[in-house]
């Protein structure tokens, strides 16, 4: 069997373990990279931990191994050496103490075990020595390993302390759960639900740095039903907590847009790795509580629930500190257009109908269509599979129609120009009104994507609104 020592395959520990020993001092790989090492998933970056300075020995395991690049950080008292690929942090094993209104903690030297002390999870704090006698022992003062094997995210001392020392690891906690499937453990839990208002401290970019790792990970919602538990969601996501809930008038109810929005994050998540799409997913509704409403007869409407949603996007982005480009406006049209291909398969299919969606969607259709598909969660299986059959009539004739109309990147062959050009008129209601109509004629059908066939329409129509082509003379006389 393969033991821990077997698997230190970087030189970086080989080399740490010559330096020390010589030295009588101690070192020891610690946190993440022993976790990820022991779970068997992909490791990236390595922390190591000296009792002494972790600058000197970085400096002094940089000298040794040549072909690595140094960087020191003398005011955190960490060194960053980069071999190949893969990053090595060194540090000395520190005590810390935090103050109450700052996740910056007053540092002093320490032992590992007071190293290990701090730090955020049992999971985490695991330690494998370096030192030759001891090379590739585990040191595991709080059952990290068992922890592990439980699966459990768990606080190596008191979580109140752990996590009002830095508000940032409640959000880590739900993270490791959703990332890794792991459970919260009880009293972990309570503790971030004890100190929830204590994440008002931490800057939204670490939020959403976290939010992000959740939302990449196979089954967000977890993340999100911890969010809810915990009484964090409300805090730093209102508009998705204001999705819970059902309300009911004369023994009517709607459905529960909080779960059916994780039914769709996971559907979405299941289907692709695209950020953004699970961010769309994630906000498709968040317009329904602004717009619902008991109309007598019809029950339960949130009409327009769409197009409120894409608005409230760019303030969502805002204040969470999410890029505010082109990311933002493909979030923003999908959560706009996402009623669109369920509308569309409600009806007859008609060829205009397609045409117009994928006018609108261009490049962005096959992610409509995902998130769609993954907007339907009825628990009606007839009308889940009447919903998808009509849905691949849909996909079908998307793919029917631009193989013949090339409408995805459409540009109208006839611009602006050539109408002022041809009929010798300025900018004016006329230009904006052909334009708009030979853009119509070509979704409807009624023409052909095509320059010909475009000037013929724009003749004729411009000839019903009394505008006539400039002569050759109108021409010369300018
Ligand atoms: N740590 C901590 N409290 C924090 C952040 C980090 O105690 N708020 C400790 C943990 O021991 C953690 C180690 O520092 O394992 C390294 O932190 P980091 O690189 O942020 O996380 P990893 O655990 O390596 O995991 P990931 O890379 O997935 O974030």
């Amino acid at each position: 069997m393969q033991t821990l020592k077997d698997k230190l395959r970087n030189p970086v520990f080989r080399t740490v373990s010559d330096i020390v020993t010589a030295q009588g001092r101690q070192a020891f790989v610690i946190g993440g990279f022993v976790r990820d090492l022991l779970l068997g998933r992909p490791s990236k970056d390595i922390d190591i931990v000296v009792v002494g300075s972790g600058i000197e020995l970085a400096r002094e395991v940089a000298a040794k191994m040549g072909g690595t690049h140094l960087s020191v950080f003398k005011n955190f008292g960490t060194a960053m050496l980069r071999v190949r690929d893969v990053e090595v942090e060194f540090v000395g094993a520190r005590r810390e103490s935090y103050s109450h209104n700052s996740r910056k903690p007053i540092v002093e030297d320490g032992t590992l075990e007071e190293d290990q002390n701090r730090r955020d999870f049992t999971i985490n704090a695991l330690a494998l020595s370096l030192n030759r006698d001891s090379f590739g022992e585990l040191i595991d003062p709080f059952g990290g390993v068992a922890d592990l094997q439980a699966r459990l995210i768990r606080t190596p001392l008191d979580p109140a302390l752990t996590f009002s020392d830095d508000p940032l690891r409640m959000l880590r906690a739900i993270r490791f759960a959703t990332q890794l499937d792991f459970v919260i453990e009880d009293r972990t839990l309570a503790g971030i639900e004890a100190v929830r208002d204590r994440i008002g401290i931490i800057s939204m970019e670490r939020v959403c740095d976290e939010t992000n790792k959740m939302m990449m990970a196979a089954r967000p919602s977890m993340g999100f039903k911890l969010l809810d538990k915990t009484g964090l969601l409300p805090i730093i996501f209102p508009e998705i907590a204001a999705l819970k809930g059902v309300e009911r008038v004369n023994g009517r109810g709607h459905k529960d847009n909080f779960y059916h929005t994780l039914e769709v994050l996971d559907a979405v998540a299941a289907a692709s790795d695209d950020l953004w799409l699970r961010w769309a997913a994630l906000l498709h509704d968040v317009g329904k509580p602004r717009t619902k409403k008991y109309v007598e007869k019809q029950g339960w409407t949130f009409h327009n629930h769409n197009f409120v949603g894409e608005k409230m996007v760019q303030g969502i982005f805002k204040r969470l500190k999410l890029p505010l480009n082109e990311k933002m406006k493909f979030v923003q049209k999908m959560v706009g257009l996402h009623m669109r291909p369920i509308v569309l398969s409600e009806d007859t299919v008609t060829d205009s109908a397609v045409r117009r969606l994928l006018f609108e969607a261009g490049d962005d259709i096959d992610a409509l269509m995902t998130l769609c598909e993954a907007d339907i969660t009825s628990k009606n299986e007839e009308k889940v599979q009447r919903f998808l059959r009509n849905f691949r009539i849909v996909r079908r004739k998307l793919r029917e129609i631009e193989e013949k109309d090339h409408i995805r990147n459409f540009q109208p062959p006839i611009t602006g120009e050539m109408i002022m050009e041809t009929f010798g008129i300025p900018p004016s209601r006329e230009v904006g009104e052909l334009k708009a109509q030979i853009k119509d004629a070509i979704l409807d059908g009624v023409i052909h994507n095509d320059y010909d066939e475009a000037y013929a329409f724009m003749m004729q129509r411009a000839a019903a609104m009394g505008l006539e082509p400039k002569t050759t003379s109108d021409h010369a006389d300018q």
